[in-house]
């Protein structure tokens, strides 16, 4: 009987924990560009101008930031283009190498801890870190998997890595620059690696 209480109450918890509503946050790449529809594009922008532009837009989902770098101009001609449709949102989507490139998307996360930061994490394409996880969880979406790492309270989440096929979520303690520790940061096709940027102290 007292388990079937347990049961119950654990039950009740987990229902409200998934009822955390959803919040807008970003994922960063570096040198990295999606196909997308660009709707609206604006030069001169600073990185955080762009973002900000498409948080506040319903329509935008993604924010591709460029920039031409010329050491005569004393300030840089930047391109910002916003999308409302991304192939970053597919997972069997490959992105392609771009130099001088942020790579904003936008996500609904849901989670308290989603900080007021311009963006919550930076995602590497297909890479992981070999070995190293605190905690292994399976959840259906990457969104998900990325909420788990803001809401983990039992270690520090400082990087996270979602298999988009096996649907296994890393939960990790260390990420590429932990120091003290033996660090393989490895290919891994079909697995993205993303660092919490939502950490304290995290300056990135
Ligand atoms: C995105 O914007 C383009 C250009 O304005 C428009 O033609 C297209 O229908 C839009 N797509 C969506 C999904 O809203
Ligand atoms: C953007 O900035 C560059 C460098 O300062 C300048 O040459 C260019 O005319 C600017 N473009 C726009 C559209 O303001």
């Amino acid at each position: 009987m007292g388990t079937v209480v347990a049961g119950v109450t654990l039950l009740a918890f987990v229902t409200v924990a998934h009822a955390a509503l959803a919040r807008t946050a970003f994922e960063k790449l570096t040198d990295y560009d999606y196909r997308g529809t660009t709707y609206y594009s604006v030069r001169n922008l600073s990185l955080y101008e762009c973002q900000g532009w498409c948080r506040e837009e319903a329509e935008c989902q993604a924010a591709a930031f460029s920039f031409v770098v010329n050491p005569l101009a004393p300030m840089q001609d930047t391109l910002c283009q916003l999308q409302n449709e991304t192939a970053a949102t597919n997972p069997a989507a490959q992105p392609q190498r771009a130099a001088n490139m942020y790579y904003m998307t936008k996500l609904q996360i849901r989670s308290e801890n989603v900080c007021l930061r311009p963006w919550s994490f930076e995602r590497v394409p297909n890479k992981m870190i070999r070995g190293l996880d605190n905690a292994l969880i399976y959840t259906s979406t990457k969104e998900a998997c990325l909420a788990a790492c803001l809401n983990e309270h039992r270690f520090t989440c400082r990087s996270v890595e979602y298999n988009y096929v096996t649907l296994q979520c890393h939960l990790s303690d260390s990420d590429r620059r932990t120091t003290g520790q033996y660090v393989q940061f490895v290919d891994a096709q079909g697995v993205d690696y993303f660092e919490n940027l939502c950490l304290k102290g995290t300056v990135r």
